[in-house]
């Protein structure tokens, strides 16, 4: 069946998501991380979670082989946070940036309105992507309003009237 990609990316678009970062750390302790959309909770017996990772990612390597990944929910405020881990290069990515070392040495960003903490469970072929799955093993939440992703563009949430 053949498809038009880009009308396909407009109503996969049409899904809201929020937006995170995930981090690890490579064996020589250079932090690593991307912006991702494609988180979403798997189980909670166990506390599962998944996201999926394009195959032509400079971190692909980092985070086959990590023992633990974090992932830093974003707040409403963090969109430079966002632009930076989708676009800045690498080894840019951290600078100046406040994070601190979590499970497995994975950097956890500062000002984020959760985090999960995960071991890396499981990885699963999916197409041009490869879907990870994380087994949570600490995680933290603040009271700070999401930062969501919609369109194609990033959104503030809003209460229905
Ligand atoms: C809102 C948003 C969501 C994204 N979601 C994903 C995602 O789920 N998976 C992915 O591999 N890339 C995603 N990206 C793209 C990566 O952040 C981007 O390609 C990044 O430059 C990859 O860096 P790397 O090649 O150094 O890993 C997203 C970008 C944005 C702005």
């Amino acid at each position: 069946m053949n498809l038009d990609p880009i009308a396909l990316r407009a109503a996969l678009g049409q899904y809201a998501t929020g937006v995170a970062v995930v981090t690890t750390v490579e064996p020589d302790g250079n932090p690593v991380g991307l912006t991702i959309n494609s988180f979403a909770s798997v189980s909670l017996a166990p506390p599962l979670v998944l996201w999926s990772l394009g195959l032509a990612s400079n971190c692909l390597s980092a985070f086959q082989n990590c023992s633990h990944f974090a992932i830093t929910v974003l707040a409403a405020d963090q969109v430079e946070i966002s632009n930076r881990f989708a676009s800045v290069a690498a080894q840019h990515r951290f600078t100046g940036l406040a994070w601190t070392p979590g499970l497995g040495g994975a950097p956890v960003l500062d000002g984020g309105c959760a985090v999960f903490e995960c071991r890396n469970e499981a990885r699963h072929a999916g197409g041009d992507h490869l879907i990870l799955v994380g087994r949570v093993e600490r995680f933290s939440r603040s009271e700070k309003p999401p930062l969501l992703f919609h369109g194609g563009r990033y959104r503030g949430c809003a209460d229905l009237p």
